[in-house]
């Protein structure tokens, strides 16, 4: 059976980052479940139906044009064939995806690439429910958290590439708290989860204590 870590937390808790490191450390795939639902929404707006017209049947359809490669490192998605990602970061995506994200038959979708991409390498997945929902035998289930300001402050740096000024804090966190609110249904901590807030963590040391918590539930299960 394929080791499987599952990383959760809110939004911009660093996750899809640190899941990517962890898994080149440990010479595994990643796999970024938001990614899928933000595909989904990609494929659906390419559509042109008005957002309030999308149902549970009509993303569903629009998600048959998202496939999944595979590229070593990680496993993505691809819309229509080819590589999206700088298409599901976009405003419009992220503008939309929560309300995909409510969906019972898109996260049965999501969750099916997901499982589907971990059947044949070890994986370190990061997502709201990967713990819960997805994959409950999980090798290790790591649920990170991290002071709102803190978030909002990391995500402008990355987004702005230059310290962020307080005003630019205050709204970036404002925003992300009622993206939180819209998610809170879908986040859950796992009862078995190690919860590691990264507040005053740097990315290094949240990776190393990953990294140690996988290699050994691996050495035990195993
Ligand atoms: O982590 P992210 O910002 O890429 O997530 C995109 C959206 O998908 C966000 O609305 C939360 C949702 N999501 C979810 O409901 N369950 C997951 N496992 C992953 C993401």
């Amino acid at each position: 059976m394929p080791f499987v870590v599952a990383i959760d937390g809110p939004a911009a808790s660093g996750k899809s980052s640190t899941a990517q490191w962890v898994a080149r450390e440990l010479g595994w795939r990643h796999v970024d479940s938001g990614a899928f639902y933000r595909a989904a929404t990609a494929a659906t707006l390419r559509t042109g139906a008005p957002p309030e017209a999308w149902t549970d049947e009509g993303v569903l359809a629009a998600s048959a044009r998202v496939g999944r490669r595979d590229a070593g490192t990680s496993v993505a998605p691809t819309l229509d064939g080819a590589p999206c990602d700088d298409e599901i970061r976009g405003p419009a995506v992220t503008g939309h995806v929560s309300l995909v994200a409510r969906m019972p038959a898109v996260r049965a979708w999501v969750n099916a690439q997901v499982r589907a991409a971990a059947e044949a390498h070890h994986v370190v997945v990061d997502g709201r429910d990967m713990g819960t929902a997805v994959f409950p035998e999980a090798t290790l289930k790591v649920f990170l958290v991290a002071d709102p300001w803190e978030r909002a402050r990391r995500r402008l740096v990355q987004r702005l590439g230059r310290p962020a000024a307080d005003d630019e804090i205050a709204a970036e966190t404002d925003a992300l708290v009622k993206r939180d609110a819209a998610d809170a249904t879908q986040t859950v901590q796992a009862a078995d989860a190690v919860l590691i807030d990264t507040t005053y963590l740097t990315q290094v040391e949240q990776v190393e204590r990953i990294v140690a918590l996988a290699r050994a539930a691996a050495a035990r299960t195993g």
